[in-house]
């Protein structure tokens, strides 16, 4: 059985205007109210914009499944989007005239100066700071390869063809036990986690839903596919160095070979995804459609401008030791939390 979370509390005016209104039979949604909060780590606007995303992954349980396509809440969600996308382009800057899509991509991962998330978790970390970490993934991971499926039937020919074969392996060659978000799902568990999807939305905080808005903007507009390709082709290009990482974190914490099974299968992976996703995907899609050139670098800079954000944001929480998420991890058997000024 399928078992979708509700809503989370809201966090500010933006859910507190949303929630009760998507609580609801679907009706026009009335504007949303302003609001200054920075857009690319604000809580409550990641939020909202997360929900409205969500809506077209598994949904809510107490939100109408007809909710998706109501153009009163599309619109609201445009105007969401259209921040966050100016916001993006402020921060990324003008690109220069691409001149090869790969060496771009390779450049724009060397411009990469934020920290490194993996490394401290590899050599500091503790069991506690890595259970956190995991519950900030959850959000992508356990619909991990989701939003990048958005972009098969927008490609053609052999780009097509090379993202059906990362896809393919992203969910374990069609054999649930071995998809990657069930592989998740497992780590999770066996970090004392709670690996139900949704679980632990009410904690995370903006710059962690930034990561998964970004990459369900650039799935879900045909417009942003050189984009989601770009985003792709860095996921693909700076994952076996940082899964090593983390599957060493996990095991100086004595967690086992079922536990590190997730990270271990992308190492072993993803150095031929990032051949298949820089040249064949990426390069593919430039070659077809040259103009699309400059989105997929966009997205690859976008993606790294978010990533090294949330890194920022859990490394600066830990160094000031406060917890990385809105409130800590429950124990086990602690009550629920406490809904805060806006619900
Ligand atoms: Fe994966
Ligand atoms: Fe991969």
């Amino acid at each position: 059985m399928t078992v979708r979370p509700p809503l989370p509390p809201c966090r500010g005016p933006l859910t507190a205007h949303l929630f009760p209104h998507l609580q609801a039979a679907p009706h026009h949604l009335p504007p949303l109210p302003g609001t200054d909060e920075d857009v690319l780590s604000g809580d409550d606007f990641q939020l909202a914009l997360y929900c409205c995303y969500e809506l077209h992954y598994q949904g809510f349980a107490d939100v109408d499944d007809r909710w998706e396509w109501e153009p009163s809440l599309l619109a609201a969600r445009r105007q969401l989007e259209e921040r966050f996308e100016r916001r993006l382009v402020d921060e990324v800057g003008p690109l220069d005239e691409v001149v090869d899509v790969e060496v771009g991509l390779r450049a724009v991962i060397d411009a990469g100066s934020g920290p490194s998330l993996s490394s401290y978790l590899r050599d500091d970390g503790t069991l506690e700071q890595l259970r956190e970490f995991a519950a900030h993934r959850s959000a992508y991971q356990l619909k991990e390869a989701d939003p990048h499926t958005w972009a098969i039937p927008r490609l053609r020919d052999g780009a097509k063809a090379a993202l059906v074969e990362i896809q393919a392996d992203e969910y374990g060659g069609g054999v649930e036990a071995q998809m990657h978000s069930t592989l998740f799902a497992t780590t999770m568990d066996l970090l004392g986690l709670d690996c139900g999807y949704g679980t632990y939305l009410d904690l995370l905080p903006g710059p962690t839903l930034a990561t998964t808005n970004l990459v369900s903007l650039f799935g879900l507009h045909r417009r942003w596919r050189g984009a989601l390709v770009g985003h792709l082709a860095v996921f693909e290009m700076t994952s076996v160095q940082p899964m090593s990482r983390y599957a060493a974190a996990l095991g100086r914490h004595g967690l086992d070979a079922e536990a590190t099974r997730f990270y271990d299968v992308h190492v072993a992976i993803d150095g031929h995804h990032e051949v298949v996703a820089s040249k064949q995907l990426a390069g593919g899609l430039a070659a077809a459609e040259p103009e699309l050139s400059g989105d997929i670098l966009f997205g690859a800079l976008a993606l790294m401008e978010i990533e090294g954000r949330f890194a920022r944001h859990l490394l600066g929480a830990w160094e000031a030791g406060r917890t990385s998420l809105r409130s800590p991890l429950p124990s086990a058997g602690a009550g629920e939390r406490d809904p805060g000024p806006w619900a």
